[in-house]
């Protein structure tokens, strides 16, 4: 993984040098293990910095102290964890972010250890500190001036159960992993990931197992995906719809869940142009397919004992002589035709074609599409959640559950017939756009009409996928949204 660090699991008192890193609540004392550990000369130290420093202790807040008497360590790192009730709690991998972005050394160790704590919070920390330290800088070609170049390489977890922590950690790096593969897709320039060029990225799954099939132009159109096909038209670079698939449940004859993701690896709006201020974002319309693959990636790499199948839809929308025009009517995979109202309204297209060929060749379980498909849900939600919007009441039960258990939330939105209507042609059986009022939801709605009786939920990730809120996880522009969010759902409810 690019400039990723190394996180080991070892026993408590290893300290060298580098950085140590230990942690205690309000009342600042040290906990019984670490103690004996660091000795009392130490923890002092401690008492006497934190009230010179006015440190209290409090949940996120640190305290440094630089070549601290009778510690091996270069520096003491204290780190907060408030009250008792702030510690029932704890965000762990926020908390590992925090800490990440606190240690200055090359090396650390963190000392892990109170009553309670178990070795999937260690494994929690560790991927928080893994995610935090993940940044996009391929294309500088200039070193950072000296200071500001990270520096951490290796962090050291002591823990009371270094190899139940270790074991625990095995699941959550195939998770982190997964985030940043997809932060690494959506950070890519349109020029480099092109759709030819992400399709191609997709094959290293077959690394962990999955199977990786990429079509081209000719079977799209042999498939009949009209819709997907009208938006690439206007592009030099071809369309591309890779299906991938991982077998993991006991039963292969398990119908599989399924995971569809928009991947417009530019949108430039096409004849319906966008203005030029930030269209440079759209870089990252793809962050819906990069989701589906870093959690084909963490759900592989993890062995989730689950049958899925990743389905993505790769095409750029460019104005050219070839492009599609508005007024144009396209006949989508379904046998549904689309009068295109809006060339910019593309998202759906693609989603319309991949979503009818999954459900009917793989009969999935369930169906989750994500999408940065509307701006107008950023105008609803913000940029730190997720519209949800799905017929089903207790798949959005549980995806609202995964949400609140990882950070990534979601919020579910209406669909009523009235934004269906919305949608009405004159001269086809739908338009692509129904204007300006409820436009996510009326979306949402267009991608319900290629929804057959199969549960599915549709998630507007317009607002997360990139430049978003930065966290105490996540400092990159793309955000790798939804990996953590899909693994979860799968791991709380799909696993036998
Ligand atoms: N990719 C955009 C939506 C988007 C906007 C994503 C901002 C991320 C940030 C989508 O294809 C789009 O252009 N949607 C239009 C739809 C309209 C023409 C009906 C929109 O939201 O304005
Ligand atoms: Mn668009
Ligand atoms: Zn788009």
């Amino acid at each position: 993984m690019a400039d990723g660090i190394t996180i080991a699991f070892g026993a408590l008192g290893q300290v060298g040098q580098g950085d140590l890193v230990v942690f205690v609540g309000d009342d600042l004392q040290l906990p019984a293990t670490i103690l004996e550990a660091v000795g009392q000369e130490v923890a002092d130290l401690l008492t006497r910095a934190a009230a010179s420093e006015r440190f209290k202790g409090k949940s996120l807040t640190a305290l440094t102290l630089p070549a601290p008497a009778g510690l091996k360590a270069d520096r003491l790192v204290v780190i907060g964890l408030g009250s008792d009730k702030d510690r029932a709690k704890i965000d762990w991998p926020a908390l590992g972010g925090f800490t990440a972005s606190k240690v200055s050394g090359r090396t650390a160790h963190l000392a892990l250890s109170w009553p309670g704590i178990t070795p999937a919070n260690a494994a929690d920390v560790a991927l928080g500190a893994r995610l935090r330290h993940y940044s996009f800088d391929r294309y500088k070609t200039k070193k950072k001036p000296e200071g500001e170049e990270p520096k951490l390489t290796t962090l050291t977890v002591m823990v009371d159960d270094p190899a139940a922590a270790q074991a625990a950690a095995k699941a959550v790096d195939a998770v982190a992993e997964g985030v940043i593969m997809a932060r690494e897709l959506v950070n890519e320039p349109p020029n480099i990931l092109h759709p030819e060029e992400f399709a191609r990225r997709t094959e290293v799954l077959s690394e962990v197992g999955v199977s990786v099939e990429i079509l081209g132009p000719k079977e799209l159109s042999e498939l009949g995906m009209g819709a997907l096909l009208a938006v690439a038209q206007g592009s030099t670079k071809e369309a591309r719809v890779v299906i991938m698939r991982w077998n993991g449940a006991p039963d292969a004859s398990d119908p599989p869940i399924a995971f569809i993701g928009k991947g417009v690896c530019f949108d430039s709006g096409g004849i319906s142009i966008k203005s030029a201020g930030g269209m440079e974002d759209m870089k990252g319309d793809m962050g819906g397919a990069a989701c589906v693959v870093g959690t084909m990636h963490a759900l592989a790499a993890r062995k989730a004992r689950v049958n899925v199948i990743g389905a993505i839809g790769i095409v750029e929308n460019m104005p050219d002589g070839d492009a599609q025009r508005p007024g144009d009517i396209v006949t989508s995979m379904s046998g549904q035709t689309i009068e295109i109202i809006n060339t910019d309204a593309e998202g759906r297209l693609v989603l319309a074609d991949v979503i009818w060929h999954v459900q009917g060749a793989y009969k999935p379980k369930f169906m989750i599409d994500l999408a940065t498909l509307t701006g107008a849900i950023i105008v609803a939600l913000g940029q730190d959640i997720a519209g949800l919007f799905s017929n089903d009441d207790d798949l959005a039960a549980k995806l609202t559950a995964a949400g609140e258990a990882t950070g990534e939330a979601v919020w579910r939105m209406p669909l009523i017939p009235a934004y269906d209507k919305a949608i009405d042609s004159k001269f086809a059986d739908m338009k692509n756009s129904g204007g300006r009022h409820g436009g996510a939801a009326t979306a949402a709605s267009f991608i319900k009409r290629y929804v057959n009786d199969v549960p599915w939920a549709h998630l507007d990730i317009a607002g997360v996928a990139m430049s978003s809120s930065s966290s105490e996880i996540n400092r990159s522009w793309g955000a790798g949204w939804g990996v953590r969010l899909l693994d979860r759902l799968v791991r709380d409810n799909y696993e036998g």
